[in-house]
């Protein structure tokens, strides 16, 4: 399995703490079946500034650690970039890394309670660049919760979203785990992330995730799901099916 989302890297984030526990995560990371994965550092978020440079120099340095403690894991540069008026200018200074080495697929995500609303204008200018803008976590942005519908226009725009693999499972409550599962059945969502942290209670559990899609929707949904984190680190094409509008259910607390 691939991984496009994760804080792996020691002492640049809120994701592990020292080179130990980044350790201990990728041996955590492959028995859970992930064989390569993208080190996702915040980026721009008000907290956090990981500038390229760095990153692709920290995350060479973590595979040499890698390497040396023979954990088969590959590690590869990118960031998590949070939307920001200084975005376009970072794009155009060549400070953001993608998923993909063809700069095609940008990581984005929002403040956690809202979806500014300049979002829609930004995305627009950056996807007129070529590039596809990926949605990280919608399934626990509380504007997204509140309002599905900007998730559907996003990804009927050309977005695409990635689901973490522990709000799908339940480890982030009912609700974020009932909405997962909406987002996905809805046909907005295309990839499973881990979104690593080290963290109590957040463990790999993309496996049981994978899992789970299976049972609920189908073997082809895993195999669509899996397909596309590898498109997308290569630079390809994402499979996606029709997105469909979430009608929330007005007298119960659930979608
Ligand atoms: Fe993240």
């Amino acid at each position: 399995m691939i991984d496009l989302h994760s804080h792996l890297l020691p002492n640049i984030d809120d994701g592990s703490k020292s080179i130990r526990a980044s350790l201990r995560m990728a041996h955590e990371a492959v028995e859970d079946g992930i064989e390569a994965a993208l080190m996702t550092p915040h980026h721009m978020n008000g907290h956090y500034m990981n500038h390229k440079a760095d990153v692709i120099r920290l995350t060479q340095e973590f595979q040499a650690h890698l390497d040396k403690e023979k954990i088969p894991l590959q590690v590869f540069p990118s960031q998590e970039v949070r939307i920001n008026g200084g975005l376009i200018d970072a794009l155009d200074n060549d400070d953001i890394l993608f998923a993909d080495e063809d700069n095609r697929y940008l990581l984005l995500e929002f403040p956690d309670d809202d979806v500014p609303t300049y979002s829609d204008d930004m995305i627009f200018n950056i996807m007129q660049r070529g590039i596809s803008v990926q949605i990280a976590h919608p399934e626990r942005n509380l504007k997204i919760m509140a309002q599905p519908d900007i998730l559907f226009n996003l990804i009927e725009k050309g977005a695409i979203a990635q689901v973490t693999a522990s709000s799908y499972v339940g480890t982030f409550g009912k609700k974020v785990e009932k909405f997962s599962e909406a987002i996905v059945a809805h046909n907005l969502a295309h990839v499973f992330v881990s979104d690593a942290h080290d963290l109590p209670n957040r463990e790999y559990e993309m496996r049981q995730a994978f899992h789970k899609l299976g049972t609920n929707l189908g073997k082809q949904y895993q195999q669509m799901f899996e397909k596309n984190a590898e498109a997308i680190l290569d630079g390809n094409n994402v499979e996606k099916l029709i997105p469909e509008m979430i009608v929330k259910r007005r007298f119960f607390n659930g979608f």
